[in-house]
C-alpha cells in the first residue's frame, strides 16, 4: 500500500488499496465498484435479483421493491426463514464442522460451537420457546450478557417468527420497563448474571425488579452463567438448561413472508421516549449479508471479530445476522477490553488468529491512552482488514489504528450507518476504494446519499449540510413500532422524499462523505446513542430536582461526555452528597453509561420567553466559556453571568 502525502492536511493523505489485497477480493477496481453501484441505483431490480440468489428462499419473491413512500416492501411475495439462512444451510452443508462461534468469557473460559452444534442448540431453544407458548409475532425481550446463548436466543426467535427486542445488558430497571411496556412483550430471556470487570452484573435481579412494574410477562427463561443465587418465581421463571433437556434438537424452519417482522431495537431520539426501530426479514438479511460479503470481504478461512455488544445494532447486524449468513467463523468475547488489562483483545487476536477486526473509535482511543506496551508483545500479523463504526474517527486515531493494529498495511473500512439503516451504507470497499483518514468515503450498493442545506437543496462540494438518503434500501427500518406518524415525521418529515439521518456531513470533490456528528439532541457517548431528554427525564424524576438540562461536551476518550445542569426544588442549593446521589440515580434508572460526567447546580436555566430551555447556549458556554450567539430571546439575561460563575469562567 502506498502513502502519498500531498500536504500537511490529513485530508490530503490518501491510502491507495493494496494490490495484493485487491487480487484476492471480490471487487478489485474502482471501475467495477462504479459499474455495480450505477446498476444498483439505475436498475435496482436487476441488481438485487442477482444478489438475492445467494440467500436460501423458501419461495422466490415476485417483485424486488414496492415503494409507497415512506413505506417500503422488499422482495414482495417471497418467503424466507432468516435463521435457516444463518444456521441450517451451513450446518447441513460443507461448513457443518466449521466453528461458528469461538466464545471467550471474561474469566477466561472458552467454548467453541460448530455450525452443526449451533443448529442443534438453536433448534432446541426454538422448541423451548414454542413449548412455552411463544408464537409468531409475539415480542420477546432478550436481556443477556455477551454469551453464545444471546445469539442462540435471537436466532431461535427468528426461526419461529417471534420478534426479539434485545436490551443492552448495561441498561437498568427503568429502561427495561419502558421497553417491556412499549413492545408489549410476553416473554423475557435473561441470565442469572454476566461478568463485567470481574464483577457480576445482576441481570435476573434487574428483570425481577422490572416485572414488579410490568405485569404482561408470562415466562422468564434464565440461562446460567455466573451461578450466584437468584430468585426463581414458580410458574413464571424457568432455567434454560432444564427446558432444553426436555426437547429434541431438531426443528423445522417455517417459511415467513419477506416482510415478516424480525426485531425491534430501541434507540434514542430527540424525545425522552426511546424509539422502537422495526426491522423485517428478507431485506434486512440481504443488507447485512451483502455488506459482510463486499465490505468485510468475508471468506471461508477468515476469523472475524466484532467487539460490539449484541444489545446494539452493530451486534445484531455484524455479530449475528450478517456474519452468520456468510457462514464465517467468529470470536465472541463477554467482557471488558481492559480485564485484567489492556492486552486482553490482542492476546485473543494472536491466540485465535483473527483476520478481520471491527471496533469503535472510542475503544481505539482507550488503547492509545493505555499505551503500546499492551500491544507490542502480541503477533497481530493475521489481521488483514480493520473496521471502525459508531462515531467519526479522528485522522490521528485512524493512523494509529492502521499502524499499531493493522501492521501498517491492513486497509481500514470506516463504516457509517445507524440502527435505522440496519446495515452499513457508506464505507470504502477494501480492495478498491482509496481511503483518507477521517472519511467513510463512498456509498455502498443501492445507497443514494447526498448532503442538503436547510431547504433540501443539494450542497456544493465541501459545503456542510445534512446527510440524507434519496432512495429506499433493503435493510431500512420499516417503521417505529406502533408509531407510524412518528416514523414519518422523524425520518421523512424534513424534506419531501428524503430520509434525514440526523447527521451533519460534507462531501468533498472526489465524492467522499465526511460525517461530523449528530445535529439533533442525541449524544454519542463512547459510541452509544443517548437522548439528552432521557437523561433529563431521569434527573427530574428525583424528588429534589425541579428542572434539568443535559448537553454533550467533547471528550478525548468517550467522544462526548454528559454535562447536566440542575435546578433544585424550593430554590435549594445542592452539595456534593446530592451530586453523587443524582449521578447514581441516573445510573439506576437508565444505566451507568448515562451518568452525567459533570453536574452543575444552578438556580435557573437559560430559557426563551416561551419557556423553552436554550441548550444551544449551555453547549456554547461549556465549550468556549462564552456565549456569542443570539440571546435576545432569553427570558432572563442575567442567567448567563450566573452560569459563567458556576462554571468558574
Ligand atoms: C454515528 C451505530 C461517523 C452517527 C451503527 C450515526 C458514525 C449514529 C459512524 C448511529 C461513522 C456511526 N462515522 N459517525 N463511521 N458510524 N456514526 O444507531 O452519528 O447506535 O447517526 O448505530 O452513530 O448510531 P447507532
Amino acid at each position: 500500500m502506498s502513502t502519498k502525502r500531498k500536504s500537511k492536511s490529513p485530508e490530503a493523505q490518501v491510502f491507495k488499496p493494496d494490490k495484493k489485497f485487491a487480487k484476492t477480493t471480490r471487487i478489485s477496481s474502482m471501475a467495477q465498484y462504479k459499474r455495480m453501484w450505477k446498476e444498483s441505483i439505475d436498475s435496482p431490480s436487476k441488481f438485487w435479483a442477482r444478489e438475492a440468489k445467494d440467500l436460501t428462499w423458501q419461495k422466490k419473491w415476485s417483485k424486488v421493491l414496492d415503494w409507497k413512500a415512506p413505506f417500503a416492501e422488499w422482495f414482495v411475495g417471497g418467503k424466507i426463514n432468516v435463521c435457516e439462512n444463518c444456521v441450517d444451510r451451513h450446518a447441513d452443508g460443507p461448513r457443518k464442522n466449521k466453528a461458528a462461534i469461538i466464545f471467550e468469557g471474561e474469566p477466561g473460559d472458552r467454548t467453541v460451537l460448530t455450525y452443526a452444534q449451533l443448529k442443534r442448540e438453536v433448534c432446541k431453544f426454538a422448541n423451548v420457546l414454542e413449548a412455552n407458548g411463544v408464537k409468531s409475532k409475539d415480542r420477546v425481550i432478550i436481556y443477556m450478557p455477551m454469551i453464545p446463548e444471546a445469539a442462540i436466543a435471537m436466532l431461535a426467535c427468528a426461526r419461529i417468527g417471534a420478534v426479539h427486542s434485545v436490551i443492552f445488558g448495561g441498561f437498568a430497571v427503568d429502561a427495561i420497563v419502558d421497553r417491556l411496556e412499549d413492545s408489549g412483550a410476553t416473554t423475557v430471556i435473561t441470565a442469572d448474571g454476566g461478568w463485567r470487570r470481574g464483577k457480576v452484573v445482576p441481570l435476573k435481579d434487574n428483570v425481577d425488579a422490572a416485572l414488579e412494574k410490568y405485569k404482561g410477562v408470562k415466562k422468564v427463561i434464565v440461562a446460567k452463567r455466573t451461578g450466584q443465587d437468584v430468585t426463581m418465581k414458580r410458574g413464571r421463571d424457568l432455567w434454560w438448561n432444564e427446558e432444553c433437556a426436555k426437547v429434541p434438537g431438531t426443528h423445522k424452519a417455517k417459511a415467513f413472508d419477506s416482510e415478516h417482522p424480525l426485531f425491534i431495537l430501541y434507540t434514542s431520539g430527540s424525545t425522552g421516549k426511546p424509539k422502537g426501530i422495526l426491522h423485517t426479514s428478507a431485506g434486512y438479511l440481504m443488507g447485512t449479508y451483502i455488506s459482510c460479503k463486499y465490505i468485510f470481504d468475508m471468506k471461508d478461512d477468515d476469523v472475524y471479530w466484532c467487539t460490539a455488544d449484541v444489545g446494539w445494532i452493530t451486534g445484531h447486524s455484524y455479530i449475528v445476522y450478517g456474519p452468520m449468513a456468510n457462514g464465517v467463523t467468529q470470536v465472541m468475547y463477554e467482557g471488558a477490553p481492559n480485564q485484567p488489562d489492556f492486552s486482553r483483545f490482542w492476546r485473543i487476536c494472536e491466540d485465535l488468529g483473527v483476520t478481520i477486526f471491527y471496533t469503535a473509535p472510542t475503544a481505539i482511543r482507550a488503547f492509545i491512552r493505555a499505551g503500546e506496551e499492551f500491544i507490542k508483545p502480541y503477533d497481530l500479523s493475521s489481521i488483514r482488514l480493520l473496521g471502525s463504526v459508531g462515531e467519526p474517527i479522528n485522522p490521528d486515531v485512524w493512523l494509529w489504528y492502521r499502524e499499531h493494529i493493522g501492521g501498517g498495511k491492513a486497509p481500514i473500512v470506516d463504516t457509517w450507518w445507524q440502527t435505522e439503516t440496519g446495515s452499513i451504507l457508506i464505507s470504502p470497499l477494501p480492495g478498491c476504494t482509496p481511503t483518507i483518514p477521517g472519511t467513510a468515503t463512498l456509498p455502498f450498493f443501492g445507497v443514494d446519499a447526498a448532503i442538503v442545506d436547510e431547504t433540501g437543496e443539494e450542497c456544493k462540494p465541501d459545503e456542510s449540510g445534512r446527510l440524507v438518503l434519496r432512495k429506499p434500501w433493503p435493510s431500512m427500518l420499516r417503521t417505529i413500532y406502533n408509531d407510524k406518524p412518528r416514523y414519518k415525521k422523524t425520518y421523512w418529515g424534513d424534506f419531501k422524499g428524503l430520509y434525514t439521518a440526523g447527521d451533519g456531513a460534507r462531501r468533498d470533490k472526489q465524492g467522499n462523505f465526511w460525517i461530523t456528528g449528530r445535529m439533533d439532541d442525541v449524544l454519542n457517548v463512547s459510541g452509544h446513542r443517548l437522548g439528552t431528554a432521557e437523561i433529563e427525564g431521569a434527573l427530574v424524576a428525583h424528588e429534589a430536582v425541579a428542572e434539568a438540562a443535559v448537553i454533550g461536551r467533547p471528550d478525548d476518550l468517550k467522544g462526548q461526555a454528559v454535562v447536566a445542569f440542575v435546578s433544585l426544588k424550593g430554590g435549594k442549593t445542592g452539595d456534593d452528597a446530592l451530586l453523587k446521589e443524582l449521578r447514581n440515580h441516573v445510573g439506576k434508572l437508565i444505566g451507568a453509561i448515562a451518568k452525567p460526567d459533570d453536574l452543575h447546580f444552578t438556580p435557573a436555566l437559560p430559557k426563551t420567553r416561551s419557556g423553552k430551555i436554550m441548550r444551544r447556549l449551555l453547549k456554547e458556554l461549556v465549550a468556549t466559556g462564552n456565549v456569542t450567539g443570539n440571546t435576545t430571546t432569553l427570558e432572563d439575561p442575567t442567567v448567563i453571568d450566573n452560569l459563567k460563575r458556576i462554571l468558574g469562567r
